[in-house]
């Protein structure tokens, strides 16, 4: 008896992400022996390829090329139309033929790797034609943000959503959840015994957050200018990083108790009017947005933001969560920086009279994994008083050497596939995430409220963002 196939579907095939990421990362599944034996992969799209030319089309982007021609066989492509009905027939006529007839044991995961217009059109269709019918084998959907565009938009796709699919078949994706350092520090936290009884309001002065890309928006103007930064970064990316740092630890770690107590973390985020909102944090276009193409002309769309944020609980009340992403800055660079108090007294009266300075726990997301424990250490001279801040160090690259890290969606794409939707996103969790930023979303789409900073390409962004935390006798921390 042949093994019941599983055929991962990706709608928008020809997509940038589908060459780019999803199916690189189906290869490298399958290359590292983590695929289902009878994975197949199948790129629907309306452009003019078959099978044959698909696989060569794919071939300048792929690596270990040798494997990639006998892998290259599993890659089918189908054309058509999604928003046809008659598309998705075609499509479901072409998946069954190769699973080897409509009552063959066969698994599907559709991948919407399309256009926000496209969801409606693709989910109506998919109903119209059974695609979630599990009588043959399970059938999962992954959902591409934006999921939404505001929570009123949110909840009507999620209902649309609702109406085909079940939630346990649904895999609302954020691709930082696939970023290793983004599951280690679940790990780092509730796998270890010494971090979570200082890692509260008593012993952490601050958190920041900190998602500085180097690159502008590139060929995305017309996207972009439609989202901005808010839409495009803090709704999902930054506050799935705020959930993480902030949660309680869950009983367990199935994939209920975990989104569970983020929804609980987001619960928690201070509400505030748009007005409040927008004094609490700033905004920024990099110079030059304006002449990007799609940029209609003066365009008020912020590329940076930065924002102060209270998560209003026993363990984090008046701790001051503070953001910061933005396009075309200094360097790309991810961390989470945990600013601890400074200790309460010093014995050690230091030359200029100023207090030590706080520890400094530093979570390197990207480009370098890894963790830093910046402490004070007494350096060599004789004076009693002459200290540093040096750093407990950890590197993934060095520590694991023989292993390299999996890609963020050769991860989350194998989740998917075994069923673990513990690293997706629930319908609440978005809907709350959208009740947090929407009032600023509104605020900002006048000039008056607050003023859109120009930023210089290569900066860390507009001097009003280290204001916001000079207000609170704070500065954004790097190294230290
Ligand atoms: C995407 C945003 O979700 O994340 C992009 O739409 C952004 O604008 C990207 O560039 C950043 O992801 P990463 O993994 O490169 O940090």
């Amino acid at each position: 008896m042949s093994l019941e196939s599983t055929s991962v579907v990706i709608f928008g095939g020809t997509g940038d992400l589908a060459q780019r990421k999803l199916v690189p990362a189906l290869f490298e599944l399958a290359y590292r022996g983590r695929a289902p034996e009878n994975l197949r992969i199948v790129c629907f799209a309306r452009s003019d390829f078959t099978s044959e030319s698909y696989r060569e089309f794919m071939w300048n982007k792929v690596t270990h090329k040798e494997a990639w021609r006998e892998f290259a066989r599993r890659i089918h492509y189908i054309r058509g139309d999604l928003s046809d009905p008659d598309g998705l027939g075609v499509l479901k006529r072409g998946l069954q033929e190769l699973d080897g007839g409509t009552d063959a044991p066969s698994n599907w995961l559709f991948y919407l790797s399309i256009a926000p217009w496209l969801f409606e059109p693709a989910l109506r269709n998919m109903n119209v034609h059974g695609l979630a019918d599990e009588s043959t084998g399970w059938r999962r959907v992954v959902i591409e943000k934006p999921f939404g565009n505001d929570l009123a938009s949110a909840t009507e796709l999620d209902n649309l959503v609702g109406q085909v699919f079940d939630e346990s078949q649904v895999y609302r994706i954020d691709h930082y959840l696939g970023k290793h350092m983004v599951q280690n520090l679940l790990v780092f936290r509730f796998a270890n015994a010494i971090f979570e009884p200082i890692w509260n309001r008593n012993y952490i002065d601050n958190v920041q957050i900190t998602v500085a890309e180097s690159i502008a928006v590139e060929d995305r103007g017309s996207y972009y200018n439609e989202s901005g930064v808010v839409r495009d970064m803090v709704q999902n990316h930054m506050l799935q990083l705020l959930t993480l740092v902030a949660m309680e630890p869950p009983n367990i770690a199935d994939s209920e108790s975990l989104r569970n107590k983020k929804v609980e973390v987001l619960q928690a985020i201070r509400r505030n009017s748009g007005a409040e909102m927008a004094r609490n944090a700033v905004r920024g276009q990099y110079d030059g947005y304006l002449a990007e193409r799609g940029v209609p002309e003066g365009s008020i769309t912020p590329t940076y933001a930065a924002l102060r944020l209270f998560v209003d609980n026993w363990r984090w009340r008046d701790v001051p969560f503070y953001l910061r992403t933005g396009k075309a800055m200094a360097e790309k660079v991810s961390e989470i920086v945990i600013e601890f108090q400074k200790p309460p007294h010093s014995m050690f009266p230091l030359p200029s009279g100023e207090a030590i300075p706080s520890n400094l726990l530093r979570l390197s997301l990207q480009p370098d994994e890894g963790i830093h424990l910046g402490f004070q250490t007494k350096s060599p001279d004789i004076d009693i008083a002459s200290m540093e801040r040096t750093n407990l160090e950890f590197h993934y690259r060095s520590a694991f050497r023989d292993l390299s890290i999996p890609e963020d969606y050769e991860r989350l794409l194998q989740d998917a596939l075994l069923g673990d939707a513990s690293l997706f996103i629930r319908n609440d969790h978005i809907e709350e995430a959208w009740k947090i930023v929407d009032p600023l979303i509104d605020a900002w789409t006048g000039l008056d409220i607050s003023p859109l900073h120009i930023y210089s390409c290569g900066s860390w962004g507009p001097d009003a963002a280290d204001a916001l935390l000079a207000q609170d006798g704070r500065r954004w921390r790097r190294y230290n």
